[in-house]
């Protein structure tokens, strides 16, 4: 039996949009616009399992426990945001690279902010992360107060894109999609969308992107520098092709998408269509994700020097402005 949320969360029921400039004729792109979460990112899905099933074990347990995840940042904004709705304590763990914004909404929505002096992405394996060291060290030596759900094991992760992302692309495409391209972070939306729908369609291919060594794309990880997540390892199998891209491709793409569309995504969307261009597809029904906006990364993207000035400020002030508030 699943715990029935008080107050009710919306999450996912995300739109896609054709993007005009990426498709021909024969070829169709969609995007996932996953940053209309209410927390912004497509964590949102993740977290809201994860916060289901240690709820449960909660009420079973009659404890009530500090939730505590190392997180790059949006696992993290999304578990401080549907915690705090939830009424739930949560603690978070950011490598200090991730951005500024990032941080402030974090602590904005009243959970606890840990900073360990980690690369951009916490990285996966024995001692090789002080974001996951710090959690593991916490959950082990005062287990009565945190739990630690852990989004890079845990196969709350995987369902909440299997049986969500997966049946709205699969149903948005009108079963039609023959491509699915998405960055590798834990590998929870490639491995639930990849899953669902190789049962439908054997012959669908997934595409996971990776970004390069020393990179900044804040969410997305590079498996020769950070070992492979249990979570991705258990299902990698689905996944038909591995592409790695450059940072100045992403960056360009962000770039590129946003004077075509006005739509101003966040880095690791740009990876994604940097993706999708090594590919060269000709023809076929894809669907990439958008994981997050440009908002939190204005400081970036004014250091890289992508966007003039003014129009930075113009593509911020028509997004909508998230309140990130519960
Ligand atoms: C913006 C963004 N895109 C993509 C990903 C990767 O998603 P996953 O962890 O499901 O592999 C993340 C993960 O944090 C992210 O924050």
């Amino acid at each position: 039996m699943t715990v029935e949320l008080r107050p009710p969360v919306e999450v996912g029921n995300t739109p896609v949009v054709k993007l005009a400039d990426y498709s021909t004729e024969k070829l169709e792109v969609f995007a996932k616009l996953e940053f209309l979460n209410p927390f912004g990112s497509l964590k949102d899905r993740p977290a809201l399992w994860l916060l289901r099933e240690a709820l449960e074990q909660q009420r079973t347990s009659g404890t009530q426990k500090v939730i505590v995840e190392p997180s790059s940042g949006n696992t993290g904004i999304a578990l401080a945001g549907l915690g705090k709705r939830l009424g739930m304590k949560v603690s978070i763990i950011v490598p200090e690279a991730a951005s500024p914004r990032t941080k402030e909404i974090i602590r904005s929505l009243g959970a606890e902010l840990l900073e360990t002096p980690d690369d951009l992405c916490p990285r996966v394996g024995p001692g090789a992360d002080q974001a996951i060291s710090l959690a593991n060290s916490l959950v082990t030596s005062q287990p009565e107060r945190y739990h630690m759900p852990n989004q890079y094991e845990n196969d709350a992760n995987f369902m909440s894109h299997y049986s969500t992302t997966a049946p709205e692309i699969w149903s948005q495409t009108g079963g039609r999609i023959t491509h699915f391209v998405a960055g590798v972070g834990t590998g929870g939306t490639l491995t639930g969308v990849g899953s669902y729908i190789k049962e439908r369609k054997e012959n669908a291919r997934i595409i996971a992107v990776q970004p390069e060594k020393r990179h900044r794309i804040q969410g997305l990880r590079n498996l020769e520098v950070s070992a492979m997540p249990a979570l991705l390892k258990r299902r990698a199998s689905v996944i038909d092709e591995w592409l790695t891209v450059s940072d100045r491709d992403s960056f360009a793409e962000v770039a590129r998408l946003a004077r075509s569309t006005d739509i101003l995504v966040g880095p690791s969307s740009g990876a994604v269509l940097a993706g999708l261009r090594q590919l060269s597809l000709k023809s076929g029904v894809v669907t990439v994700v958008f994981g997050d906006d440009g908002s939190k990364y204005k400081e970036l993207y004014r250091e890289l020097g992508i966007f003039g000035e003014s129009e930075l400020d113009r593509l911020l002030a028509q997004r909508r402005d998230r309140a990130y508030t519960v």
